[in-house]
């Protein structure tokens, strides 16, 4: 039912204007308004939160239909559910949820997950934003980059380095408001995919965050970021298996349509191959998919799995939407065609929430600890 009721929106919602969205970077903020309405962008959130109660399964297979249409919106449901709803549930306060927690999962209000700066993307150990600690408030500076919903957000997690010499242990997440003295948001980045989606850097001069925002422990930031992007790396992994089936079902009714030296392209071995393999690897991305979602659901480890997801999916994505192009031949290097967008947008799942060397250094880790 909810599988029904994603797929009906990303039809009915999503596909009008999609192209125009994205060729002139126009954040899907109606389409968000209604998905927060519908109760996806607060999925796992229990009610008691104003969240939807559900699982993890029943998150991925959203995370799947609206990824076959829109990225850019699914990208927004992915970092509000899994990374700063997800977060702030499982390790905030209770004043941290009632305040800031319940408007998000409400999807009243959209949340961004500051990990990323200039100096620190994969090595995220290296975090030269600081947070100096002040007594009653941290004192935050420094710069975060290619911040998903940068704009958008009203609620921020901010990791930042509070005692250097202790190293990641010395490391804080932080909750900060849109419109706190000297936090600055930067210009948009013009992105090669996703480009409905707001990313921008973010600038902080002297801004105070009372001390009754910090999230966990003093030292827990590190934790936190790896714990929660830990689930993250599932969502994009749903992306990716979404704009990979989504770019195969297209060169599948085109392959079906188009008609070349007296019959359906489909029915030349050529292209027949072509979506063989294409549906083969979809449908091994979406195993894996799926088994990192219920090992979470079953409350079991689920770090090996959610990082073989998003590796193979990702793969999988850029393959199949390349091969999709190719199905549709001059018909898909053009933009009403929606592949080559898939296609771009694809690049990302290798690149956010840890790039795929990242996976492979995550994956390795745990197969021979
Ligand atoms: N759960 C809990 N703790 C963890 C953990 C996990 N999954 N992974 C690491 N840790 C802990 C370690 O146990 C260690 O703590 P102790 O010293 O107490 O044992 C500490 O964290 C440091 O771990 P490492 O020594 O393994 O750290 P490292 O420097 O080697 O880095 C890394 C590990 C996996 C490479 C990590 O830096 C990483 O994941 N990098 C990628 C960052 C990333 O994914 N960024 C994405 C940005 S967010 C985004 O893209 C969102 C968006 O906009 C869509």
């Amino acid at each position: 039912m909810i599988q029904a009721a994603a797929r009906d929106f990303a039809q009915n919602e999503l596909k009008p204007g999609v192209i125009e969205r994205d060729e002139h970077q126009k954040f899907p903020a109606e389409q968000v308004k209604k998905l927060g309405e519908l109760g996806f962008l607060g999925m796992m959130v229990a009610e008691k939160y104003n969240g939807s109660g559900l699982d993890v399964l029943s998150y991925v297979l959203v995370m799947e239909e609206l990824s076959k249409v829109d990225a850019s919106a699914s990208v927004v449901v992915s970092v509000n559910n899994s990374l700063v709803c997800y977060g702030l549930e499982s390790f905030g306060t209770e004043f941290q949820k009632e305040k800031y927690l319940k408007p998000l999962a409400a999807g009243e209000k959209i949340g961004a997950f500051c990990l990323s700066e200039p100096e620190a993307g994969s090595d995220a150990t290296s975090q030269q934003t600081t947070a100096e600690d002040k007594g009653d408030h941290y004192l935050l500076n420094g710069t975060k980059n290619w911040i998903t919903n940068g704009s958008t957000a009203s609620t921020y997690l901010v990791i930042a380095q509070t005692d250097r010499s202790l190293k990641h242990k010395g490391i804080n997440a932080f909750i900060v408001e849109k419109g706190m003295e000297g936090f600055t948001i930067g210009p948009k980045e013009n992105k090669m995919g996703i480009r409905g989606s707001d990313t921008h850097s973010l600038m902080f001069n002297d801004v105070k965050v009372p001390k009754e925002n910090r999230i966990g422990e003093e030292g827990f930031g590190f934790k936190f970021a790896m714990k929660t992007l830990e689930g993250g790396r599932i969502g994009i992994a749903a992306q990716a298996l979404g704009i990979a089936a989504g770019a195969y079902e297209l060169a599948l009714d085109y392959a079906r349509q188009r008609k070349s030296f007296g019959k359906p392209i489909a029915e030349h071995q050529a292209v027949a191959f072509k979506l063989a393999d294409m549906a083969t690897q979809i449908e091994a991305a979406r195993m894996l998919v799926y088994k990192a979602a219920w090992l979470k659901d079953q409350g079991k480890p689920y770090t090996l799995a959610g990082s073989m997801a998003k590796l193979y999916a990702s793969k999988v994505a850029m393959e199949v939407t390349t091969e999709a192009v190719q199905v549709h031949g001059g018909y898909g290097f053009v933009k009403e065609y929606h592949v080559e967008r898939l296609m771009r947008d694809a690049k990302i799942t290798q690149i956010y929430e840890g790039t795929s060397e990242i996976q492979k250094l995550v994956i390795s880790r745990e197969l021979i600890k």
